[in-house]
């Protein structure tokens, strides 16, 4: 008799393992040792149940290929027999395990008519609701074998309100039964497996802005309500007592001081236009700005692109922190695309307003955005706004995740000034520093230097006293 050898389930797999309703929910946090639960329990039943069927599903065929097939085919040699047309697995004693992704609405038609005993949705919340009740709709047949339907889970992503309603709010619609219905939580902490093989791993959960950290190390299904940039203090009120603030008054920039300059055009909405300064240790000080729309000229300025540049080009000649300055400037490489004759690009050139083109890769420059409004133990950010710079201080908390793809926010919004400063920060970007102290009350330069006013410590022109101090 040939033995299938399987690693030892960790405890909350195990519970997994022998969970009995029809609906089990697995998960909900990164690397929690779903997919490995997954294979592991398809495996076991195939085996145990001749000529049972069962289905895997992945939103994306890489994701199916590279998370189950290969796995599953290596593991299962001399067990089953792989067929890549039909993306199954046949076992010598009748039972089948089939594969099948679900990016879009019409990979559904693949499943029409066929019937499943058992149903593996791994990364469910990727799927949209309908795409999951469709595939569970094939779970049925005449047959004594258990029939169940499995959903492995991160917080986040189109399904993430439907599972949030059915595993973990637990309010059911009519024709739902409650008794049908179990989760299992499994965290990071939970896969001792892949923290002692890979130990940094808890670090880079570690590393992700707060809210996905919440989300995806802790497995908070509540965060996704809200601010993108909840960590922006644009008052030091903000935080009591504490003076940690990202938003400073003006003043007089060093002239040895490099300056940028980073634009958004908006084709049918506002314009974008920021002018940064990068000190000497390399923090940002966004000091100027120019915010308008292109469309309605019923707020007095029509904003037509020559008028954007020949204004830009006149504050670049007078703003006595500009005149005379090199200034270098990073735009959305998308104003180089002309359609219609001469691209935007070209309109700044005649009015000797020059770019170089942006990095406009979204998650990256949003992780940079992340990187430097994180204060440190001092209270410090490596990105400052001038108080002047009011499109910056009115529109960046009033981004929202995207509760479909929670590591961008939602693009309905209004993010011009977001996309521009992310441009120039992919310009230079920083690794993410230490997280903040666990109280940083504690380490509140306030609290230890009480004679030390306000003033002194949201104006960045006496960082280098406050760090000399606080050492
Ligand atoms: N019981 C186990 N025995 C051996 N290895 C395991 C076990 N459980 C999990 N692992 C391994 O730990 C790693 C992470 O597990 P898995 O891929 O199942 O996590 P996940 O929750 O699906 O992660 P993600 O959220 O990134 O999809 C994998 O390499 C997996 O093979
Ligand atoms: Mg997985």
């Amino acid at each position: 008799m040939r033995r299938m050898v399987i690693s030892r389930p960790q405890p909350k797999q195990l519970q997994f393992l022998k969970a009995k309703t029809k609906h089990i929910g697995f998960g909900g946090a990164r690397g929690g040792g779903k997919s490995w639960s997954v294979r592991t329990k398809a495996k076991v039943m195939a085996v145990r149940y001749a000529g049972i069927r069962i289905l895997i599903v992945r939103r994306t065929y890489p994701e199916l290929m590279n998370n189950h097939i290969q796995i599953l085919r290596k593991e299962l040699a001399g067990f089953a027999r792989y067929n890549d047309k039909d993306k199954v697995l046949r076992f010598d004693n009748g039972s089948t395990i089939s594969f099948t992704y679900c990016a879009k609405d019409g990979d559904l038609d693949r499943l029409q008519g066929v019937e499943y005993d058992v149903i593996f949705l791994d990364e469910a919340t990727q799927l949209s609701e309908f795409q999951m009740k469709s595939i569970v709709a094939c779970l049925r047949g005449v047959n004594h074998f258990p029939k169940r339907i499995y959903y492995t889970c991160n917080p986040g992503g189109q399904g993430h309100a439907y599972i949030k309603r059915i595993f973990i709010d637990r309010r059911y619609e009519q024709g739902e039964k409650p008794e049908e219905y179990s989760f299992i939580q499994s965290l990071v902490t939970d896969n001792q497996v892949l923290l002692k093989s890979q130990p940094d791993y808890i670090q880079q959960l570690q590393a992700l802005p707060p809210k996905l950290r919440k989300a995806w190390l802790e497995g908070d299904w509540n965060v996704f309500e809200g601010q993108f940039f909840e960590e922006f203090a644009d008052r030091p009120e903000q935080y009591g007592e504490r003076s940690w603030t990202h938003v400073i008054e003006p003043f007089d920039i060093d002239p040895a001081w490099s300056i940028y300059r980073s634009f958004d055009w908006g084709y049918h909405r506002p314009f974008s236009c920021g002018w940064w300064a990068v000190d000497r240790e390399g923090v940002v000080y966004r000091i100027l700005e120019l915010y308008g729309c292109t469309q309605t000229p019923n707020e007095g300025v029509k904003w037509t692109p020559p008028k954007v540049f020949a204004e830009i080009h006149r504050i670049e000649t007078e703003h006595p922190w500009l005149k005379g300055k090199k200034i270098i400037g990073i735009a959305d490489p998308a104003i180089w695309d002309a359609e219609t004759g001469e691209s935007i690009a070209d309109v700044a050139d005649r009015h000797q307003v020059f770019f170089q083109k942006g990095d406009n890769k979204r998650i990256p420059g949003w992780m940079q955005m992340h990187y430097r409004l994180a204060f440190d133990q001092n209270g410090f950010p490596m990105m400052y706004i001038f108080s002047n710079c009011k499109a910056f201080i009115r529109t960046i908390p009033l981004l929202q995740y995207d509760v479909q793809k929670p590591e961008d926010l939602d693009t309905t919004g209004e993010d011009h000034v977001a996309d521009e400063a992310r441009y120039f920060l992919m310009s230079r970007p920083i690794a993410p520093r230490q997280a903040p102290a666990e109280d940083p009350y504690i380490t509140d330069p306030r609290r230890l230097f009480l004679d030390i006013e306000q003033k002194d410590l949201t104006t960045t022109a006496r960082r280098p006293k406050m760090e000399v101090i606080t050492k």
